[in-house]
């Protein structure tokens, strides 16, 4: 039961939830199940479908331990070139020491929402061999790697009921440099984790970002039927 002074009942706003089989929500109204219009994507399955990037996050809301080792196994049996799994991630929740090393080098445009996310993945790939005896095999798919180890954290996210949004916008030279980062890798991205929250406690201008229609290149623009001049019609 809501009371006065909660939070109006939202399926995606307040404590996660988890999906589950959420073949029964195929039938839901998008307007139901996301506040972002997601036009072409109506033939997409769960978690696929109710997936997009919102910049309104409860700063209230955490996760637990359980929850974040799930968001890291998610990314950890993704697949990778020759099994090399390139990746690290920092883990930086809201109130920990590696949240306050990420907060002051984020961009302008990301500093206004980031921080109210519950916990953010800084993502780095280890780019050079080296000479280390655990060197991986291969490396140059890991930016494909990561950034597939990073698409999985983000399905398993929706299907907790939780958001995500990633982010390039922040200063990577002076993060990685914060976190210990070895040569042999490269900072890629940030991935804001959390629930959404109510776009009343927020700037306007942040509330607004969730607003913007949600667009898309065509088939034929992405895809080819034959050779590069021969777009899929
Ligand atoms: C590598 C990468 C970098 C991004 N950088 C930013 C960023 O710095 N700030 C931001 O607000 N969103 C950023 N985004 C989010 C994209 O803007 C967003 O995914 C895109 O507009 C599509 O929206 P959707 O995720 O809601 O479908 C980034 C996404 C990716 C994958």
């Amino acid at each position: 039961m809501v009371s006065h002074g909660e939070r109006p009942a939202h399926p995606f706003v307040g404590s996660p939830r988890i999906l589950g089989d959420m073949s029964s929500d195929l039938d839901a109204p998008l307007d139901v199940l996301v506040r972002a219009p997601q036009p072409g994507a109506e033939d997409l399955s769960e978690p696929l479908r109710s997936r997009w990037s919102p910049s309104v996050y409860d700063d209230a809301h955490t996760l637990t331990r359980a929850e974040i080792d799930q968001l890291l196994h998610a990314a950890q049996w993704a697949p990778s070139a020759g099994n090399s799994q390139p990746w690290v991630f920092f883990v930086c929740e809201r109130g920990s020491a590696n949240h306050d090393r990420l907060v002051p080098h984020l961009s302008r445009g990301n500093s206004g929402w980031v921080p109210r996310a519950s916990v953010v993945f800084v993502t780095a790939a280890h780019v050079l061999t080296g000479n280390d005896a655990d060197a991986p095999a291969y490396s140059d798919y890991a930016l494909y790697d990561v950034g597939q180890a990073a698409a999985h954290l983000t399905l398993q996210a929706r299907s907790m009921g939780l958001h995500s949004h990633q982010f390039a916008g922040f200063d990577h030279e002076a993060l990685a440099a914060d976190l210990g980062l070895p040569a042999t890798h490269v900072l890629l991205t940030g991935i804001a984790v959390g629930v959404q929250g109510d776009p009343a406690s927020v700037d306007e201008r942040t509330a607004a970002r969730d607003e913007r229609p949600r667009e898309r290149r065509g088939l034929d623009e992405i895809a080819r039927a034959g050779t590069f001049l021969e777009p899929w019609a």
